[in-house]
């Protein structure tokens, strides 16, 4: 166990559950929530059920990740991928120990189901995200980091962890994010709002983000749900809704040299996307809600419209606002599971 006791007692339990209780300890404070755990195809379990093998060679990775039969890889040491890694549905990818590192390239999981990525730090990922979500269900990101660095400007490298083409179903909790441009992308492009609406549901909790550009998240066309979040020099916008997304936002703190913590307005700033026109790009808006109440810092909000999705559509525990930059910092990122 490596939280105290007392920071796992931090933890209360938000309105929507229904037996309030401290958490007995970080294991069940680590537990999954959100939109991988209750949604209508079942609890996000990936290789459960399955046998488990551990892998020490990017060759073996790679074949052990294929199909759809239910397995849990353990992955042992760094790996420089020659190719990106297509996972397939019913698999847990667990680094061991204080985590298994993946550089070369990264992630992908496409018309999959059913996965879990724990305890890896992807990192310097040039040729795409070092993990995207392509048209899939059931996908929980928990327990890992992501770096690269933020000097080379917003094209240098692509997203940390987006999520696209009617993705559902996913929840992103307890990762460190940090140097590094562009995180996490909802939704890859305005002109896909036949496909991705009323998909791409993603729940983000408990993730430190820390020396960064934009997108944390940047969402359209879907609906995300971001609590206790810690957010620090973030540098030119985190959190933006647009083309018709909804976000609902609580319990969040931002900190350090973040300008904009929120924004729903259309337009995709220049210091986001500098490849398309000098002035940014106007898309329609997005929507947001808060929730319980965030500590926004100095950092600007600027909702234009609110929308609809006000609640949580499942049990979740939030923790108290004060503690929220502790627990974040102490829990967030490989080698804590
Ligand atoms: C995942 O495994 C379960 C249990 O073996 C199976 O029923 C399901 O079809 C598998 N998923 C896919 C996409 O094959
Ligand atoms: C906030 O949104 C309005 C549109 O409603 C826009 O005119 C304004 O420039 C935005 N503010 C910032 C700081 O982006
Ligand atoms: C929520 O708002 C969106 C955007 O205005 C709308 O399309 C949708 O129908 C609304 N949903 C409900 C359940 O009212």
């Amino acid at each position: 166990m490596k939280f105290t006791l007392a920071l796992a007692a931090n933890f209360l339990v938000g309105a929507a559950v229904a037996a309030p209780g401290p958490a007995k300890d970080c294991k069940e404070s680590f537990g999954l929530e959100g939109f991988a755990k209750e949604n209508p195809l079942g609890v996000t379990t990936g290789g459960k059920g399955g046998p488990t093998t551990t892998v020490t060679a990017a060759a073996a990775l790679a074949t052990a990740v294929l199909g759809k039969n239910p397995l849990t890889v353990v992955i042992k040491g760094d790996f420089d991928l020659p190719a990106r890694l297509l996972v397939g549905s019913n698999k847990s990818l667990i680094g061991h120990g204080k985590g298994a590192t993946i550089t070369g390239k990264g992630v992908t999981i496409k018309a999959a189901d059913n996965v879990i990525i724990q305890n890896l730090h992807i990192h310097d990922i040039l040729d795409d995200d070092c993990i995207t979500i392509h048209s899939s269900t059931r996908v929980w990101i928990d327990h890992n980091e992501f770096s690269s660095d933020i000097d080379g400007g917003p094209d240098k490298f692509d997203g940390q962890l987006d999520i696209i083409h009617a993705s559902d179903f996913i929840t992103v909790s307890w990762n460190y994010f940090h140097d590094h441009w562009k995180s996490s992308l909802v939704g890859n492009s305005d002109a896909y709002g036949d496909e991705d609406s009323g998909h791409l549901r993603v729940t983000y909790h408990h993730n430190h983000w820390n020396n960064m550009g934009t997108r944390g998240n940047a969402g359209r066309f879907g609906h995300q749900h971001l609590y206790n979040n810690f957010y620090n020099d973030f540098h030119y916008q985190a959190i933006h809704s647009r083309s018709n997304n909804q976000v609902l936002v609580e319990g969040n703190v931002f900190r350090g040299d973040t300008p904009e913590a929120l924004s729903t307005y259309g337009l995709v700033i220049p210091m986001d996307s500098p490849n398309t026109s000098p002035d940014g790009d106007y898309e329609i808006d997005g929507f947001a809600n808060l929730g319980a109440k965030n500590d926004f810092g100095r950092s600007g909000v600027n909702i234009t419209q609110k929308g609809n999705f006000t609640k949580a559509p499942y049990k979740y525990k939030l923790t108290p606002l004060k503690s929220v930059e502790g627990l974040v910092k102490q829990g967030a990122g490989r080698g804590k599971i």
